[in-house]
């Protein structure tokens, strides 16, 4: 077999035992030869499909059509989902105890988180640490003494126009979940945000006793 080296040109057919289909090239190195072993049918037509699948199904989800990118179904549906959610919420008020009511729950303060990540990341940066705009996380406030504040701030702006006024931009539902999510940051902090700008104000109110009635609340006498 050591003389096979020299004499690689071995184009006997019945050295090609297994398959038919086979055939030896005249390509060997080190004694070892090679082959010619075509590749199934099934699979080349398979390629060929592929090929000449890939550029229309490229242009036809990338040519800049609204609506068919992954990212714009899945933000469809998130809109569709929010709009839901709002359904169920109903026509709210911004006001004071509205927010406190949406301060202590939990799965409303999730849609107001979305609404942040949206709108006010930017420049309050990621779980309102801080950017250009005062950390949201720590006791200090600047534009801030009570929890209703927040929603005047977020409807009207504040330092003018350096936090921007979000009331012709987001719904009033937005504006009161956003400023509740905000609410509940207060205190979530670890210390290495934005140094602290303001002054520290008092704790943000209590929850409200569950499943009262709110108007019964209010007529009850002094
Ligand atoms: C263009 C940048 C910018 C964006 C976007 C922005 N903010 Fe602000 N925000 C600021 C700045 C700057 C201030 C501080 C204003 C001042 O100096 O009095 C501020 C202040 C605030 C305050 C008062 C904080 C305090 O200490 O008094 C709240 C609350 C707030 N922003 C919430 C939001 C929310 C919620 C959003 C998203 C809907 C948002 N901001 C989007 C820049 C921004």
């Amino acid at each position: 077999m050591i003389q096979a080296m020299s004499d690689s040109k071995h184009e006997s057919p019945d050295s090609n035992q297994d398959d038919p289909a086979d055939s030896l090239t005249d390509q060997s190195f080190d004694g070892i030869q090679q082959y010619d072993h075509p590749l199934p049918v099934w699979w080349i037509w398979l390629f060929v499909v592929g090929l000449l699948f890939a550029p229309p199904y490229f242009w036809y989800y990338h040519n800049g059509t609204q609506g068919r990118s992954l990212a714009d179904h899945h933000e469809q549906e998130l809109a569709e989902v929010l709009k839901l959610q709002f359904s169920q919420m109903g026509e709210v008020t911004a006001d004071r105890e509205t927010l406190v009511r949406f301060l202590y729950e939990d799965s409303w303060l999730r849609v107001g988180r979305s609404v942040f990540k949206s709108n006010c990341v930017a420049c309050h940066g990621r779980e309102g640490v801080g950017k250009v705009g005062p950390n949201l996380q720590d006791d200090h406030y600047k534009n801030v003494g009570d929890i209703a504040d927040i929603l005047r701030v977020l409807q009207h702006g504040a330092n003018a126009g350096a936090m921007p006024a979000w009331k012709s931009k987001l719904s009033t539902n937005e504006i009161v979940l956003v400023s509740a999510y905000v609410a509940s940051l207060r205190g979530s902090g670890d210390g290495s945000g934005k140094p602290a700008e303001g002054r520290v104000i008092a704790p943000w109110p209590q929850a409200p006793p569950p499943e009262t009635d709110a108007t019964d609340q209010q007529k009850s006498p002094e």
